[in-house]
């Protein structure tokens, strides 16, 4: 098992771009494989958990090539997969296992989807339930309505199904086995989740439906093939955005980053604790927009991060977190029990790790309450096999006084596999970004 040992070294003076958005990849390389003809991808996040999805649409029969790392070219079958010859491995990702079984239960032949141990025990019933009601059996073989699961599909009807939680990934589930069925599919979620399954589905002409938070889709339709270009993940910025944030005197550029509404609120966030932060939408393009984003670093403040606002920063509450205890006052976290659901329970992880650094922090079931401004220490922190986790505290340690060891940081191969090569290079050329993205930053407008 390997392990990071990081210093404290809080300044980042830089410009840098990001791997490309891992939901975004999944959903391009599915959308690709169903569609009528050949498409190019460009900037694919090549990590464990993107590579599940490609390998198990290449198991369904979809021929891809990969040329260089972060090109796919998809050879699309027309929505017509053949049967897998062995059980899915879908890894880590909760992702890769919910979106396939949204295609597999159209699919007139059995298959199972297997995981990793963390994704063995992560709850399926959100997917099997509506896709049930659509006509296909599922079998989960774990405890509780955990993987594997095994599903036998076939001819679907269409279904309105009113979601009990925020969740992008079942709604993608039950849209993508929408396209499948004779009739119209409608899905209504209770806070608007990231979207884009939705605007890739537009790119690809299959012409979902949006009207607040129901989306529909006509059934029998086939993508129509197109190239596709993946931009940078503002989940991955988010961990040098906020490490930038924390600190007066920090200025950090991120250029070509997925900018979509439904992913950005670490940036409102960041901005209420304080941060200079402008954000620079450079393109719409594919039906994904994006830009760059500067930032400037304070002294941060305490703030609450609750309600609707949850399902767009869910995947950057555990780097939220960490900004918190740099901050001055309390930060707040509520509503975000589905943290406890994720790649580990990322509210007792944050915590526990938080503590080992000497961080004031109580544990709540749907969150945490954070009193900041205590100074951090280095200590032994386990990942807990999650990626956000690792990444997350391997922040925290630049800001902590003696040596931060990370245990266990293979996980990070899932989203990010070479954070740790960016983040030496962050601070070896620290140099101030060279052209702002507009103008100059008005000068403080932060407490600092
Ligand atoms: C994702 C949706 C989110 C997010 C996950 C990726 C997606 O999960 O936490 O990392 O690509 O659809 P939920 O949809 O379960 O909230």
């Amino acid at each position: 098992m390997s392990h990071w040992k990081i210093k404290q070294a809080p300044v980042i003076q830089n410009e840098i771009t990001v791997p490309g958005d891992k939901s975004i990849s999944h959903r391009a390389v599915i959308l690709a494989g169903l569609s009528n003809g050949t498409c190019v991808i460009n900037g694919f996040l090549p990590s464990e958990d993107c590579m599940c999805t490609a390998n198990a649409m290449r198991a369904l029969g979809v021929k891809i090539e990969q040329p260089q790392p972060t090109t796919l070219i998809v050879h699309g079958k027309r929505r017509v997969l053949t049967a897998p010859e062995a059980p899915i491995d879908c890894g880590n990702s909760g992702t890769t296992m919910r979106l396939l079984a949204g295609v597999l239960a159209a699919q007139p032949f059995q298959s199972t989807l297997t995981g990793d141990p963390s994704l063995s025990r992560r709850p399926m019933k959100r997917v099997m339930d509506p896709l049930s009601q659509m006509g296909a059996t599922f079998s989960a073989q774990g405890e509780k309505g955990t993987p594997p699961l095994v599903i036998n599909g076939g001819k679907l009807q269409p279904i309105h199904y009113n979601l009990p939680m925020a969740s992008a990934q079942v709604k993608s589930a039950i849209l993508l086995a929408g396209m499948f069925t004779k009739g119209k599919t409608s899905v209504t979620e209770p806070a608007q989740s990231r979207n884009h399954t939705e605007r890739m589905m537009s790119y690809f002409l299959v012409h979902p439906k949006v009207d607040e938070l129901t989306v529909s889709i006509n059934g029998e339709q086939t993508p129509e093939s197109r190239d596709f270009t993946v931009p940078g993940d503002i989940s991955s910025a988010a961990f040098w955005l906020a490490a930038a944030a924390a600190q007066p005197g920090s200025h950090l550029i991120v250029r070509d980053v997925g900018l979509n509404e439904t992913r950005t609120g670490v940036l409102g966030v960041l901005i209420r604790m304080g941060a200079q932060v402008r954000e620079v939408v450079e393109e719409v393009e594919d039906g994904e927009v994006r830009g760059s984003v500067e930032i400037k670093g304070a002294r941060l403040k305490g703030t609450m991060i609750c309600g609707k606002e949850i399902p767009n920063v869910i995947d950057e509450i555990p780097i939220l977190a960490v900004a918190g205890a740099l901050s001055h006052g309390k930060t707040i976290i509520a509503d975000a029990k589905e943290l406890r659901v994720k790649e580990t329970d990322r509210i007792a992880a944050i915590a526990k790790n938080l503590k080992l650094m000497g961080a004031h922090v109580t544990e709540r079931e749907d969150g945490l309450e954070i009193e900041g401004g205590f100074p951090l220490r280095g200590a032994k922190l386990p990942s807990y096999g999650d990626h956000r986790i690792a990444m997350a505290f391997a922040i925290a340690g630049l800001f902590a006084e003696g040596e931060t060891v990370i245990e266990d940081v293979e996980c990070v191969a899932t989203s990010y596999p070479n954070f740790h090569e960016t983040l030496e290079s962050i601070l070896k050329t620290r140099r101030e970004p060279e052209i702002p993205v507009i103008g100059a930053l008005p000068a403080e407008e932060s407490e600092a």
